[in-house]
């Protein structure tokens, strides 16, 4: 899968900030209909995105479309608006189910056959943002062989659960740790939440690390001055690649001669470790350092 470290929005009706965003050699590029963008502004904000996608070289980055939540008054005028101009991806936010999520498929599924696309061409990537988001994980996680990534929206999931947003982030803890663990366990990216004090990029540093300890892939962000320190956080370090590199290599040879376990510089080696040293071999490679 693509790498994904830092996925950054802006408004759909913005393409000020759209030319701006390629500039940026930001991984993804998400342009938003949603809650960026005011009520009386989403007809520009489609025709905005439409016109940039057909029209502006993003490079290296990813092609992503916000679109409002499936059953709203706005989606099937976002779909017929976006989908015909081809998007990398379309982001879903306030998933509740696979439902919404199949829905969403079926959609691209029919202009993809109208138009002779290749099937499965659009991907998808579902927030998770309420409680029973995240109460439907494991059905949603498995909705669509679309689905390459989930993301975590921690405003939206503490508004419904009547939580307080500390600086700290504990009263979403559980799920945005749920959110990693189920896909992981269904394969898919996670995608950390947003830290919208956009001008404390000291905080933003720790809160990426700590996303990066936990797991995720990436993580959402709103601001230019956001997206080198993200993606630094979530690329591997020389260091940390040459020790996985030696734990990979001595692994394979005890492996060979016939030893599980084993002692590197003071410390057990086994099978799990070699798993971590794997995946972050596969993040480097898909960050262009390998
Ligand atoms: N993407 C691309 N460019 C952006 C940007 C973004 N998300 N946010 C700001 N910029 C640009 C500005 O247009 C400005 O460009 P200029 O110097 O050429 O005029 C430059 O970066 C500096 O912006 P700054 O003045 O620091 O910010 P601002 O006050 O204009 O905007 C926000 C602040 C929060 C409104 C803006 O960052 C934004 O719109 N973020 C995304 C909001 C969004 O999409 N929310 C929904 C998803 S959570
Ligand atoms: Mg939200």
């Amino acid at each position: 899968m693509r790498a994904r470290r830092a996925l950054l929005y802006m408004p759909g009706d913005d393409l000020h900030k759209i030319h701006n965003a390629t500039t940026l050699d930001v991984d993804c590029v998400c342009m938003d209909t949603e809650d960026g963008v005011a009520i009386n502004h989403k007809k520009i904000a489609r025709e905005t995105i439409a016109e940039a996608l057909r029209t502006i070289d993003f490079g290296r980055s990813e092609r992503l479309v916000r679109i409002n939540p499936v059953g709203s008054v706005f989606i099937e005028d976002d779909l017929r608006n976006i989908i015909p101009a081809r998007p990398d991806g379309i982001v879903i936010p306030k998933v509740k189910d696979a439902d919404q999520i199949n829905w969403v498929n079926d959609q691209i599924s029919r202009y993809e056959e109208q138009n002779n696309w290749l099937i499965g061409s659009i991907i998808l990537i579902a927030i998770i943002e309420s409680a029973i988001g995240i109460v439907h994980l494991p059905e949603i996680a498995t909705s669509s062989s679309r689905l390459e990534a989930l993301i975590f929206g921690a405003e939206d999931l503490a508004a419904d659960i009547g939580a307080e947003r500390s600086k700290s982030g504990w009263e979403v803890f559980y799920a945005r740790s749920a959110l990693v663990t189920y896909a992981a366990a269904y394969g898919l990216q996670a995608i950390d939440m947003v830290n919208i004090d956009f001008q404390d990029i000291p905080a933003l540093r720790v809160q990426a690390t700590q996303g990066v300890k936990m797991g995720f892939s990436g993580k959402q962000v709103i601001h230019p001055n956001q997206v080198q320190p993200v993606q630094e956080a979530f690329t591997p370090s020389d260091e940390q690649i040459s020790d996985a590199q030696t734990i990979v290599e001595a692994f394979n040879a005890h492996q060979a001669e016939g030893r599980g376990a084993f002692a590197e510089d003071g410390k057990m080696i086994d099978a799990p470790l070699v798993k971590s040293a794997q995946a972050l071999l596969e993040r480097a490679r898909a960050a262009g350092k390998i």
